[in-house]
């Protein structure tokens, strides 16, 4: 394996001197947002990142502005150096680890609100949150200028609030989705899964067997209702012991809106926790 040197900064200020000597050589940026801890999911990011560009840079900033006052933000899991060396596998010309200071100084106010996308699903269920997302994002595309930016998919609501975000604002940005990087039973990787027992990692593999169940029933006619295939989410999740649903749902791909019929493509998304640990997964179908 080759390994790839990259450039740690902290401060926007250099990131932004970083970016324009890169472009003025002629370079073209590509941006892996992320949280860190990275995983598999985080790694082909960058893997897709590189191939559509030739300047990678990625950040990695734990976003207080997307947790709630209840949530994980001091148990969400941290290991730089684990992350800086996961990514010297990779051509990464910059790393951009900021600190909260940084990036809300004090006298911050400001917030992007997505509205009708963020409504629904993980925008119900976790308030504010993707104010949080779409803010921060904003904020470190406004420092880095990238061409492109990639994001996962199994952050499907996450995807559709920021290429909302994009269009409407006019941010000169392509948006990329990556398909969910799963482990060999189909949990889709997520940083939150280190945080689960391994009973209940073994139960988690019920989300992703329900959804491939429900897509199957729904080509080849048995649901063909959005509250037929919720139904048959919930059932099937809550038969398992471990699993306490926080939302299934069956909604317009695009918009999230709810639907009656299935006659355009759909979302099937879930939210549940095992224990305390919350994962989220989808499956997206071209009914
Ligand atoms: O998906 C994530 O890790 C975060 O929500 C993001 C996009 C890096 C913003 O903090």
């Amino acid at each position: 394996m080759t390994i790839h040197e990259s450039v740690i900064i902290t401060s926007p200020e250099w990131m932004r001197r970083f970016v324009a000597a890169r472009r003025a050589e002629g370079r073209r940026i590509a941006f892996v947002p992320t949280m860190g801890y990275l995983h598999e999911g985080h790694l082909s990011l960058v893997e897709k990142a590189s191939e559509l560009a030739d300047c990678v840079i990625v950040s990695i900033f734990v976003n207080p502005m997307q947790f709630g006052p209840n949530e994980d933000l001091d148990r969400y899991p941290r290991d730089l150096d684990g992350d800086l060396q996961k990514l010297s596998g990779y051509p990464v010309q910059a790393v951009f680890c900021p600190a909260a200071t940084d990036l809300y100084p004090a006298g911050f106010q400001t917030s992007i609100h997505v509205e009708r996308v963020s409504a629904p699903l993980c925008g119900a269920a976790r308030p504010g949150h993707f104010t949080g997302v779409a803010t921060i994002v904003l904020k470190l595309f406004n420092i880095l200028r990238p061409d492109i930016a990639v994001f996962g998919l199994k952050d499907y609501q996450q995807f559709q609030v920021i290429r909302t975000m994009v269009k409407d604002l006019d941010v000169p940005v392509e948006i990329v989705g990556c398909e969910i990087v799963r482990e060999t039973d189909g949990l889709a990787r997520s940083s939150r899964n280190v945080f689960l027992t391994p009973d209940q990692r073994a139960a988690a593999v019920i989300l992703h067997r329900t959804l491939e169940d429900a897509a199957t029933w729904i080509s080849t006619g048995r649901l063909v209702r959005a509250s037929e295939v919720e139904l048959f989410l919930s059932e099937r999740i809550a038969a398992e012991p471990q699993a306490r649903i926080d939302y299934v749902s069956c909604r317009d791909a695009a918009s999230l809106e709810a639907i009656d019929v299935l006659d355009s493509p759909v979302v099937l998304a879930v939210a549940v926790f095992f224990g305390r640990t919350r994962l989220i997964d989808n499956r997206v179908i071209s009914v």
